[in-house]
């Protein structure tokens, strides 16, 4: 055989396998809005970084008839490219051969392509598409799925993990984006539910349709298992980059700096968002972009637990981590959701060399029958963990609210915040004045002529004494007490100051978060 008929037949070889299910397979998938496979991963890298390996690999099936089907490429593409200039493995599933079902050649390659992730310190893309294990094939796509759990496990914390849904990812499927640091779901795209619609039906006489049992916005505002919500497969991709901007390639890196720039002071200015009004709330995001560079602020879960806003911003050029409570949701308060969703981003930033900056305005955990058989006990004993056990740079600023388990939870000093400033506008104690003068003072203003009066003489009383920022500064709890303007400032120097902090915690060989 000639050279040119050699090369003549590769090319042949990868058209077949380019085609994936066929052209009918294509125009069903796009007849619902989706791109496919391949499509997906050259939209998201950069152009023409991508590089596909295990092109020819075959199913290994042999019962039900699958010895005489042909699955191109088994059901999944897989490779290397770059985004924004810098390498990432991915992997996407194909749902055109036999509905992206993993079987044991198609798990072997995403296998393969995680395990290079992991060996070269890549972050690892997987875009799931599927109709899950493959049935025909028994145990050993159940044994698939356990192999890529494993590694999702064994590269947490070494390398960022992305889950991209683009379709059904049902059954144990789930489980694999849910070990992955951030989940992508796109609306009307993405499906994810352990046991569909049918299962539900026959098992429970519950009649419900996909989409509102596990479609994006279910995991995206109620049951908190998606970190980005998109309308359209580009705006995913899109979000996918903007990430990959703040975070950094391994746990041995930090993030790329990007040239500082000042907040767009004209738009966001930190005495125009805060209201004067104590009682009043008002969008603590404001002042998180009155704060960073160029306002630009990479919100995360956003519509999950809105209570808490946490996202990516940098200061001087450098990511860091934003983690604030928003007094325009539930008045800031910790609840098991909340305290889920910054307990988790706690740690990630912990992993990856993050800083962390806290903004502090709380009235504290939220009480109530719900939230304590919810277990807002152990929910909201993670964030204490992954605050105490964080070593990266940690900075906290005191806005207003800081009562009860809510000042020591949201990073005080006695967590090992490197530093906490405080506006004059803080209050830091053990409870709300009113609160706190109604059990205090309980025998005084029952046993008053005016019984009113003396509650407000009582209240004014405490809030003089407590709810201000200068006890706790007295103490050295509070490092400063700045100007709100002067917000930018102390953060940055801070930042620079902690630069080659070095913390070591006790040897371990792990700690007992209480998960
Ligand atoms: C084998 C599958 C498959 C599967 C889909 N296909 N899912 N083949 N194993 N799990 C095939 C179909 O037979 C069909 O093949 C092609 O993919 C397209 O599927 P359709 O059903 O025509 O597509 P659609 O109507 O869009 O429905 C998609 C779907 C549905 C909702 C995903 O296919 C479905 O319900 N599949 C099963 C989902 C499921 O229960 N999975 C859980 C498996 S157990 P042809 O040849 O006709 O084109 C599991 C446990 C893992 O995952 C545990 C790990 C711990």
């Amino acid at each position: 055989m000639s050279i040119n008929s050699k090369t003549q037949e590769l090319k042949k070889r990868m058209q077949v396998v380019l085609q994936g299910g066929g052209e009918k397979a294509v125009e069903k998938q796009k007849s619902i809005g989706k791109l496919t496979a391949r499509e997906r991963i050259l939209e998201l890298l950069d152009q023409d970084s991508f590089h596909e390996y295990d092109l020819f690999v075959q199913h290994s099936g042999k019962d039900f008839d699958m010895d005489k089907k042909i699955l191109p490429g088994d059901g999944v593409v897989t490779g290397t490219g770059t985004i924004n200039g810098y390498p990432v493995c991915i992997y996407a599933q194909d749902f055109t051969v036999a509905g992206g079902s993993l079987g044991f050649m198609h798990a072997k390659k995403i296998c393969k392509i995680m395990d290079h992730a992991l060996a070269l310190k890549t972050p690892i893309i997987g875009i799931n598409d599927s109709g899950g294990a493959r049935i025909q094939e028994g145990v050993n796509a159940l044994a698939g799925y356990g192999d890529i759990f494993f590694r999702n496990t064994m590269a947490s914390g070494v390398i960022p993990q992305i889950s991209v849904i683009l379709g059904p990812c049902a059954g144990g499927a789930v489980y694999s984006p849910a070990l992955t640091d951030f989940v992508f779901v796109v609306d009307k795209i993405s499906n994810m539910f352990i046991t569909g619609p049918d299962v539900i039906k026959t098992v429970l006489g519950e009649e419900i349709s996909k989409e509102d049992l596990g479609g994006a916005r279910v995991h995206a505002e109620i049951a908190g298992n998606a970190h980005f919500f998109a309308e359209s497969e580009q705006e995913c991709f899109e979000q996918i980059k903007d990430l990959f901007t703040y975070i950094p390639w391994n746990n041995t890196k930090k993030a790329e700096p990007f040239p500082s720039k000042s907040p767009k002071i004209r738009e966001y200015k930190i005495s125009s968002v805060f209201p004067t009004d104590p009682a009043k709330p008002y969008d603590v995001r404001s002042v998180i972009k009155s704060i960073v560079d160029n306002s630009d602020f990479l919100e995360i879960q956003e519509l999950f637990a809105p209570n808490i806003v946490i996202g990516f911003a940098r200061m001087n050029g450098d990511t860091c981590g934003f983690v604030a409570n928003q007094p325009n949701a539930l008045a800031g308060v910790l609840d098991c959701n909340s305290s889920d969703k910054a307990a988790r981003f706690i740690r990630f930033c912990d992993a990856f060399n993050i800083p962390i900056i806290t903004l502090v305005d709380l009235p504290g955990y939220l009480p109530g029958i719900d939230q304590e058989h919810a277990g807002v006990i152990r929910h909201g004993a993670k964030i204490l963990y992954a605050y105490s056990e964080a070593t990266v740079p940690k900075i906290t600023v005191i806005l207003r609210k800081a009562y009860g388990g809510g000042y020591i939870a949201m990073c005080s000093s006695h967590l090992k915040a490197d530093f906490v400033f405080a506006w004059p506008t803080a209050e830091i104690a053990v409870m709300g004045p009113e609160g706190a003068a109604n059990i205090i003072f309980r025998k005084e203003i029952t046993s008053s002529d005016n019984p009113e009066q003396t509650r407000k003489e009582k209240i004014e009383e405490y809030k003089q004494k407590f709810a201000n920022p200068y006890v706790a500064a007295s103490y050295g709890y509070v490092d400063a007490v700045i100007q709100p303007n002067d917000t930018r400032s102390y953060i940055n120097h801070a930042l620079e100051i902690t630069k080659n902090k070095v913390q070591v915690n006790p040897y371990k060989k792990h700690g007992l978060p209480p998960f």
